[in-house]
């Protein structure tokens, strides 16, 4: 059996090789993210996506991710690097379902989180991420605005933008969303000097408790700059793992074990390397989208950029 060194070794032989460029979320391994072109929070790794020079993307992360990066980059081949990695908040709501909430709503725009498929998408009219939902929403014209599918983040967005009305579906992450205020109580009065960072998908109970509120670049960059020693991070386990070793002089907890998200666990450098080599020989499954569908949902993630850029 091969190591993890010498199965990084060979994909940097075969990236090289098929000139593909390997986008990651930050949600994944270390060992991925040592060897991904483009690492980021969804935000990123869209915006990253339709800018590179590269005619293949393989995407580390789950579906939406990589059916955003095809939206963003039509002409080019997109493949996942496990198609058995869905986000199931991507899959709460059909798109007959949006449209029959939009229609109580006269006038409404509807905001789609970027944790969406691409027909959502197709009826939505503006695309956010976690970290730019705020600004994109503050900067649309429209004053009702149905928000979808984390009620969550709406929650937070509708917070941060008073002037909106917001309306939601009772969608949200089934890991972020399970998180209780007990469970926060309890960490924070096991780790006392400690701040608690947590991601907007989290309930608004436990927004409340927090020190600092925000997507995953946000509560990466804020722990690494802050002059804080001690953290407990409310977001997926694996930003506890990737703190640690970027910053080994501070000290981080997960804010609950049950943060774990298997979708972004499932990918392993191994099945990197058999995509890249499936590529290499031509027998790789390409992601496809329907056209209309695609054209469609491709407005609203341009006008996500545009909104947020
Ligand atoms: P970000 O938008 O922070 O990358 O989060 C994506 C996600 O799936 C969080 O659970
Ligand atoms: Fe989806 Fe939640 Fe996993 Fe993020 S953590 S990919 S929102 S299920």
């Amino acid at each position: 059996m091969r190591t993890i060194p010498e199965i990084q070794q060979e994909i940097r032989r075969r990236k090289a090789e098929t000139g593909v460029c390997i986008l990651a979320h930050s949600y994944q391994s270390p060992d991925i993210l040592e060897i991904a072109d483009i690492t980021g929070d969804s935000y990123k790794l869209s915006a990253a996506a339709g800018k590179t020079d590269a005619k293949k993307l393989l995407v580390c992360g789950v579906r939406f991710m990589a059916e955003t990066a095809k939206l963003l980059n039509p002409e080019k081949q997109v493949y996942e690097a496990n198609p058995a990695a869905g986000c199931p908040m991507a899959e709460q709501f059909s798109p007959e379902e949006i449209l029959a909430e939009k229609a109580k709503y006269p006038g409404c725009a509807v905001v789609a989180y970027v944790n969406t498929t691409a027909a959502v998408k197709a009826v939505s009219d503006v695309c956010v991420t976690s970290s730019s939902a705020v600004q994109i929403v503050g900067n649309m014209q429209q004053k009702e605005i149905l928000f979808i599918p984390d009620c969550n983040l709406g929650a937070y967005t509708q917070k941060q933008c008073p002037d909106k009305h917001l309306h939601f579906l009772s969608g949200g992450c089934p890991h972020h969303s399970s998180i209780t205020p007990e469970e926060a109580r309890a960490a924070k009065a096991a780790h006392p000097n400690a701040l608690l960072l947590v991601h907007p998908e989290c309930k608004p109970e436990i927004s409340a408790m927090a020190d600092y509120v925000g997507a995953t670049s946000g509560i990466l960059n804020f722990a690494r700059k802050s002059e804080q020693k001690e953290f407990i991070i409310g977001t997926e386990i694996s930003i506890v793992q990737h703190l640690t070793l970027e910053c080994p002089e501070k000290r981080f907890y997960p804010l609950s074990n049950r943060l774990c998200c298997p979708d972004m666990r499932i990918t392993s450098a191994a099945d990197i390397l058999r995509v890249l080599t499936e590529i290499a020989d031509g027998t790789a499954q390409e992601l496809t989208l329907p056209d209309e569908t695609a054209r469609a949902a491709r407005h609203c993630l341009d006008e996500m950029l545009r909104l947020g850029g």
